[in-house]
């Protein structure tokens, strides 16, 4: 049922590797949209010993890539057909808010059996997802995640040459080596870095060996969809790979990475490289934790090389609105542990409140309650943020709907100086700034991703207007 246009496929660059990548279907699309897409129950083939009841769009996992255009219109028919109401959010999209998919912020919950129409023109190229927004914590954990990709015009596309273009969905699943469900939350762990799954897969596989061309420019883009976890991406030493975007933004000079690069929760990471000319070469890429590099997954070449001499190239830049820093306000934003755990007893049932944003607990909201926004931003105008980490935990803080430019902070060099980002990683004790032009008039979701920790408190949302 996966349903795409011609145009998508025509620009598609997954031919060659598609029984590792999502699947894009041939069938023709109902008329008027360039997606029919449905959240439902799906089998998942992800345990060594046994499948698992789980959820998929198009009752798969991965889920479709979804490939827009940049600056064309994309319309998407999202059927539910869980038993339980579900949205979907586009994040990092700068989109209209009722395009948005929170409930009741922006659109109202799509019940069980019922459709919904998304459509909008992305301004941005670059590599986005797409989650649900309820119940986030099962409805993410069980599958619902995919990319996003918006290309570039096609005359860019051209000029980039990349000859593959393989999106890598990083995600930890909850599950034991027979398949069963273990608990996506425990108190104790929301409380601290949140709970971690068991079963590391990329693009649902363990452990995979991809297959690249031999010599081909290739274009990985990776994307934390995770619940919890925190990948640091090491490509091998002798391979030239250059980070081209953060986040879904183009970085101005593509640079080589010498440390590991830290991917919280919703974050992203396009790396190019010219495969090695030759057939077999193994290329490691590896995940740190702690002091060590554990293995990630494969890349391997096949094939023959073409002769054609290739460069990495630079992305056209991102069209963000550039924040008058000199005039911007500042408003401050202390991210918290709050308080003491009660015994384990009463905390299995009922919410949890261990996290506030200016001392407040997100209190959840309903269609005739909608809580207080966080503050109320002047559209049109440049503000910076001071988002200060007090805890001994990392927080990828995350606002919908803008993206901001990093400009500094207390614990270490932000580089690429002022790189774009729409989720932006806190270290412990670490005070980041960033600024933004309030563009876009709408009530905006703004929370961290590691979704046990918007769940217990960490959320909030920003008014514009
Ligand atoms: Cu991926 Cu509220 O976001
Ligand atoms: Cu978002
Ligand atoms: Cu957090």
């Amino acid at each position: 049922m996966p349903l795409s246009r011609r145009r998508f496929i025509a620009s598609s660059l997954l031919l060659p590797f598609s029984t590792l990548l999502p699947r894009i279907s041939l069938a023709s699309p109902e008329v008027g949209f360039d997606y029919v897409l449905t959240a439902q129950p799906a089998t998942l083939d992800i345990s060594p010993e046994g499948s698992t009841a789980g959820f998929g769009f198009d009752g798969q996992f991965p889920a479709p890539v979804l490939r827009a255009k940049q600056g064309q219109k994309i319309r998407i028919k999202f059927i539910n057909l869980l038993k339980e109401p579900t949205t979907i959010h586009w994040h990092g999209l700068r989109i209209p808010i009722e395009m948005d998919g929170v409930p009741f912020l922006s659109q109202p919950p799509i019940k069980s059996g019922e459709f919904y129409i998304y459509e909008f023109t992305p301004p941005d190229a670059g590599t986005f997802w797409y989650h649900p927004h309820v119940n986030s914590i099962e409805q993410l954990g069980k599958g619902l995640v995919g990319a996003f990709i918006v290309e570039e015009s096609d005359n860019e596309l051209k000029k980039l040459a990349f000859d593959q273009d393989i999106p890598l969905l990083l995600k930890n699943w909850h599950l034991d080596d027979q398949g069963h469900w273990l608990p996506f939350s425990t108190p104790r762990q929301s409380a601290r870095m949140g709970t971690p799954g068991r079963i590391e897969t990329i693009n649902g596989l363990r452990a995979p060996q991809l297959k690249v061309q031999a010599g081909s420019l290739v274009r990985l883009r990776f994307l934390n969809v995770d619940n919890t976890v925190m990948y640091r991406i090491v490509m091998p030493k002798g391979l030239d790979a250059k980070v081209i975007a953060i986040d879904g933004n183009a970085v101005n000079v593509p640079f080589s990475l010498h440390e590991p690069w830290a991917m919280g929760p919703g974050m992203r990471l396009d790396i190019a490289f010219i495969a090695p000319s030759k057939e077999g070469q193994v290329i490691d890429i590896k995940n740190r934790q702690g002091k060590l590099n554990f293995n990630f997954f494969t890349l391997i070449t096949e094939g023959k090389a073409a002769q054609k001499t290739k460069i990495i190239p630079t992305l056209p830049a991102s069209v963000i609105p550039v924040p008058d820093i000199k005039n911007a306000q500042k408003i401050n934003f202390t991210f918290e542990w709050q308080g003491a755990i009660t015994p384990a007893d009463k905390l299995l049932q009922g919410k949890h409140d261990f996290w506030v944003i200016n001392k407040r607990a997100w209190e959840g909201m309903s269609r005739d309650n909608i809580p207080a926004p966080l503050v109320k931003l002047e559209l049109g105008k440049s503000y910076i943020f001071n988002l200060r980490n007090v805890t001994q935990y990392h927080h990828p803080i995350h606002l919908h709907g803008h993206t901001w430019t990093v400009l500094k902070s207390n614990k270490r060099d932000i580089h690429p100086q002022g790189y774009h980002t729409d989720t932006v990683l806190l270290g412990k004790n670490e005070t980041v700034q960033v600024a933004f032009v309030a563009d876009n008039p709408g009530r905006w979701m703004y929370h961290c991703h590691v979704i046990e920790h918007m769940n217990t408190g960490l959320m909030g949302f920003i008014e514009v207007s």
